[in-house]
């Protein structure tokens, strides 16, 4: 397996507050290092748009198949094995056929359909909310919506969605040096749980398919080639793994910027709904903020402007890319009416861009389209203390509450 590179190595914050926005820090590094290299973790770490982009998508020169990563997401007992469903950790053309597989299954023809079930269980989550003032946006709408979702979507009996969760929750443990090998021991039971419950629903779909992801993923095929059984249950927890933490960050952050970022939005969102696009996108480059994804040099060049020799482990952060003012005007102010916010490298760049980006973007449009229409105003709580409501999560820190006034 690959070596983890700890992220405290590499940087640690004064508070949690502090590294659940870290603009200062991007602001800093943007000016004075944006090509810097840190000793305790042996890495180098690039800040500015251009350079991350490059990072991203020249796989010529950075791979992304080196042997030390920073990403603690496990979804395979063995991610080095060269089989299809780690295109992940593949550079093109090897990635192609594994993504393309998996590609299938999100097309604009699945999200079209999947449409009116997100929208169905956003109308489920807010009628759970019953008609308090006082509502947590976390654990209502945050926590349970991309794992209902996704459940959904892949065709997971609803009964088992508890089950579900658990193991969705500890396959994105984050590493610390002192706990890695409990962790990794945790990861491992749960996969082998999760392939043990999820083989005979694959099995079953394969004699009666519906209409979810496992089921495409069964029908399958590039090159004349399709996935085994083994396979689909690496499939399905690779989507697991890659889109239910990071969309519930997202859903959670956007609530908190509606609160404490620009209190006018909500109103404006509620007068123009035709804007909600545009503030999703928005959300996405300012208020994600702890998106980025290593490289490993595959041949010594100076394309960053420094010597990087083979083997070299490239950090490009996405998030503070977002914040360089080469690319966006006035970059630390949130505004939704900037004409290039969708710009923004929060879903990566090049053969690896996000495959869920599409239904990640649904889902934000979908639970704040039925929010502002059942609730005219939203107000802060005042006693809410910001630092004491934030956990370490693989997406940085992230909220574990978010209290909050609905008025209807
Ligand atoms: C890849 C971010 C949601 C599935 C990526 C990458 C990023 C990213 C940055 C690029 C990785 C790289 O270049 O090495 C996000 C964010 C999300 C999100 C910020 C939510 C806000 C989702 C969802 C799904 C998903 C909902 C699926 C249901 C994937 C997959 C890949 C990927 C399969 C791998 C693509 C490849 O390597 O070819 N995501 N993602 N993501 N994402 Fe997402």
């Amino acid at each position: 397996n690959k070596e983890i590179i700890a992220y405290e190595d590499i940087k640690t914050f004064t508070t949690r507050s502090e590294e659940f926005h870290p603009l200062n820090w991007y602001k800093q590094m943007l000016l004075n290092e944006p090509v810097s290299f840190n000793e305790l973790s042996n890495t180098w770490h690039v800040f500015k748009y251009d350079d991350v982009k490059r990072v991203l998508s020249d796989y010529e020169h950075f791979s992304s198949e080196g042997n030390r990563t920073t990403i603690s997401v496990k979804f395979s007992e063995d991610n080095l094995k060269e089989n299809k469903v780690n295109f992940v950790t593949m550079d093109p053309p090897k990635n192609r056929k594994g993504r393309a597989l998996l590609a299938s299954a999100f097309t604009p023809r699945s999200l079209a359909n999947w449409e009116p079930r997100i929208q169905q269980i956003a109308t489920e989550l807010l009628e759970n909310l019953g008609d308090e003032e006082l509502i947590d946006a976390v654990e209502g709408l945050s926590n349970p919506m991309p794992a209902m979702v996704m459940s959904d979507l892949l065709g997971i009996p609803s009964p088992d969605i508890a089950a579900f969760k658990n193991w969705v929750d500890i396959l994105f443990l984050p590493y610390q040096k002192e706990n890695q090998e409990a962790i990794e021991q945790k990861k491992s039971k749960a996969i082998q749980e999760f392939y043990t419950y999820l083989l005979p629903i694959i099995m079953q779909k394969r004699i009666n398919p519906s209409d979810d992801i496992i089921s495409d993923l069964i029908k399958a095929e590039v090159d004349g080639e399709k996935l085994t059984d083994q396979e689909i249950v690496e499939m399905t927890m690779a989507i697991l793994g890659a889109g239910v933490e990071t969309t519930s960050h997202m859903i959670s952050t956007t609530f908190y910027s509606l609160l404490y970022d620009d209190v006018k939005l909500y109103s404006e969102l509620r007068d123009n709904p035709d804007l909600i696009d545009a503030a999703v996108e928005e959300m996405l480059r300012y208020r994600f903020h702890m998106s980025r994804r290593d490289r490993t040099v595959k041949k010594d060049n100076q394309l960053l402007g420094v010597d990087l020799k083979k083997g070299d482990v490239v950090v490009a952060w996405m998030s503070a890319a977002n914040m360089d003012e080469d690319m966006f005007n006035e970059p630390f102010n949130l505004n939704i009416h900037r004409p290039n916010n969708k710009k923004h490298l929060t879903f990566g760049n090049g053969p690896h861009f996000c495959l869920g980006a599409p239904l990640a973007r649904l889902e934000l449009k979908t639970i704040l389209t039925a929010f502002l229409q059942r609730y005219t105003a939203i107000e802060r709580v005042a006693a809410f203390n910001l630092e004491n409501n934030l956990t370490d999560s693989a997406t940085g820190q992230t909220l574990t509450s978010l209290p909050l006034k609905a008025y209807k």
